[in-house]
């Protein structure tokens, strides 16, 4: 009330009448606009508001585009086929790059399937190993790869939680859970890394191949306080033409934080490998890198299933 000058009607309700006819035809006609653009500010709050409404903070979404009507966004699941589903799924995403394919899915596991992996790989780490070039040997290839890990297939895990997070793998990639080779869990501790490599093996570095590798899906177990990211060093089509040095951490950069997951395709469509799919994984600085990397082949894997005998 502090705003009406004149003073008097404050504090004491009992004088409206001295106040005069057009004093209070003002008053109901700023109640009233007072009212009308109190309402439009809730029916439309992108134009009226003062300070503009929080938005969802990373959330592009469909329905805010959307002129439709609210009740003609809602979706109800459609007849589906044999091995579909009666029900929707989300799995949010966030598009990191075109040049390579990256996608990253925050929150794609829960912190407890996270350490029931740790706890499972724990036990059984050796010293990372890589696939060699002609000419190569595991002396000349030393430091490019300093993690220790081991590989595990979902049908190993009796907790049922490698099966869980495979199912969902192969819904955010619509490639089936049989093209993938079994996990391979990793940990890398302070200053431990791998040089950019390409996860994908070129025939004519490698010799033919049985298959290929078309994709990576990299689940993050732990968070790392420092250093640690996944880095493409030519995302973009930047430093492609100059004289990188492979254990340089430049690029894009992607932190790991437990639960996150990383999907980027090494093969172009038309299957031919995607030069900027080059990627490693800088130094750990501070703390320690748990990840679970899932290879997607081209080829259903023969090993997927356990041996029948
Ligand atoms: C395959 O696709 C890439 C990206 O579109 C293109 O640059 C390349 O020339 C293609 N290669 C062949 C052999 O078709």
């Amino acid at each position: 009330m502090k705003n009406f000058r004149g003073g008097k009607i404050v504090g004491n309700g009992g004088r409206w009448q001295s106040l005069g006819l057009p004093f209070v035809f003002l008053l109901c006609i700023s109640f009233f606009l007072a009212g009308f653009f109190g309402s439009a500010l809730f029916s439309q709050p992108d134009e009226w508001s003062m300070q503009p409404r929080p938005k969802p903070r990373v959330l592009e979404s469909v329905a805010e585009k959307s002129t439709a009507p609210e009740e003609d966004r809602r979706f109800d699941p459609l007849a589906h086929g044999k091995s579909g589903e009666g029900f929707l799924t989300s799995i949010p995403f966030q598009v990191l790059s075109l040049n390579p394919r990256a996608l990253y899915f925050p929150n794609f596991a829960t912190a407890e399937q996270c350490q029931s992996i740790i706890k499972m790989a724990k036990v059984e780490l050796r010293p990372s190993s890589l696939a060699l070039r002609e000419g190569e040997t595991e002396e000349s290839t030393k430091g490019i790869r300093t993690s220790s890990g081991m590989f595990i297939s979902s049908y190993e895990d009796k907790t049922g939680t490698l099966a869980r997070i495979e199912e969902k793998i192969s819904k955010a990639t619509m490639i089936p859970k049989s093209h993938g080779e079994p996990f391979n869990v990793l940990r890398y501790e302070i200053g431990q890394r791998y040089q950019s490599h390409y996860d994908a093996f070129s025939p004519s570095e490698y010799g033919p191949q049985k298959s290929q590798r078309v994709a990576s899906f990299l689940l993050y177990l732990s968070d790392v306080e420092e250093g640690g990211e996944t880095m493409f060093p030519f995302e973009g089509g930047v430093n492609m033409d100059s004289n990188y040095d492979y254990s340089k951490c430049i690029g894009l950069k992607v932190k790991p934080r437990r639960g996150d997951g990383l999907l980027f395709y090494s093969l172009f469509p038309n299957g031919t490998i995607d030069p900027t799919s080059l990627h490693g994984s800088c130094p750990v600085i501070k703390g320690q890198k748990w990840v679970a990397t899932k290879w997607i082949r081209d080829q259903e894997q023969e090993d997927y299933y356990p041996k029948s005998n």
